[in-house]
């Protein structure tokens, strides 16, 4: 495979796995390409092309210096200069794919965003609220990333010449898809069922290990689960804080996410709304194992390093 067959196997996995739907997702490219047509010819000439074809902006090859057939991959959940210096003292590293986006993909991550409105959607929450309330955090994000130094990484590659990706929103929707399927299998009537139910994935086991393992944020482990929504696990990062109410009208009983701030675990805990943090490196790390093992069917050797917990599943 070579540095572009393995990226659109990314997309491709990324957009089976979304819970909007192949479909859903072509109707917004159209409107995407639409837009496009409407534009004029200098405002197209600085168009990024890649935005007519992939719904996932915070994804991108980053660098290519070698279009070489791929059969040796670093991965990790951030890659910095130090892990492209970390590939040079390996050595026979084709390719370098990190989970957090960086270069435009970082600067574009606020785009893959708007997903949380219609994921919301699905679970009750009427289009027009969700929309409403993510339009803010989005400009939030959007301004958060702003100031970031976003070509670091990627220069650092292009020095020493290596071929570098990012792989982010395929890979939490794959994370997602994965949880989701598992939680709606199995019987949870308290959270102590639910905490228990993801003890026994491998990623969340090893984390234990180290005390970064699922935990209750907001709830406590006799309060009965309800419906479990699965709404901060994919979307570029978390979304609304105000969004807590609105899920609890919809009849969202428990939230499974990443991560969780402050200002959210308030607004979760006002509105009765059991929170359980399953991690964010071992959450990470599923979604980036599930694209993993497909490139290792394909022949190529994966080299895990930061923080990425690597569980090879057959099935
Ligand atoms: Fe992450």
């Amino acid at each position: 495979m070579l540095v572009n067959d393995i990226y659109n196997l990314a997309i491709k996995m990324g957009i089976d796995a979304d819970f909007r739907g192949r479909d859903f997702i072509n109707k917004l490219l159209a409107i995407k390409k639409e837009k496009y047509q409407k534009l004029s010819e200098t405002e197209k000439e600085n168009f990024d092309l890649e935005v007519l074809e992939n719904p996932f902006l915070d994804s991108r090859i980053l660098q290519v210096s070698d279009n070489k057939e791929i059969k040796k991959a670093l991965v990790g959940i951030d890659i910095s200069p130090a892990e492209i210096l970390m590939a040079k003292e390996i050595g026979g590293i084709d390719l370098i794919i990190s989970h957090h986006p960086l270069g435009k993909a970082l600067a574009n991550l606020a785009d893959v965003m708007e997903l949380h409105a219609d994921v919301l959607n699905q679970y009750g929450v009427p289009i027009n609220v969700a929309e409403g309330l993510m339009k803010p955090r989005i400009s939030e994000v959007a301004r958060g990333v702003n100031s970031a130094n976003h070509q670091r990484t990627v220069d650092a590659a292009k020095l020493l010449g290596y071929n570098l990706m990012c792989v982010h929103t395929p890979c939490d929707n794959m994370a997602a898809k994965f949880l989701k399927d598992k939680i709606e299998k199995a019987d949870l009537f308290k959270l102590e069922d639910l905490i228990k139910l993801l003890k026994q994935i491998p990623e969340y086991k090893e984390a234990g290990k180290i005390g970064a393992g699922p935990k209750i944020f907001v709830g406590s482990p006799e309060n009965r689960c309800g419906k479990i929504a699965l709404t901060e696990i994919t979307g570029g990062t978390e979304g609304s804080p105000k969004l807590y109410e609105k899920m609890a009208q919809a009849g969202i009983g428990t939230v499974v996410g990443m991560h969780i701030s402050e200002e959210h675990k308030k607004e979760a805990e006002a509105a009765n709304i059991n929170v359980v943090i399953a991690g964010h490196i071992s959450s990470d790390s599923i979604g980036v194992n599930l694209f993993l093992d497909e490139l290792e069917k394909k022949g190529i050797e994966i080299v895990p390093c930061s923080g990425l917990i690597r569980i090879l599943r057959n099935s």
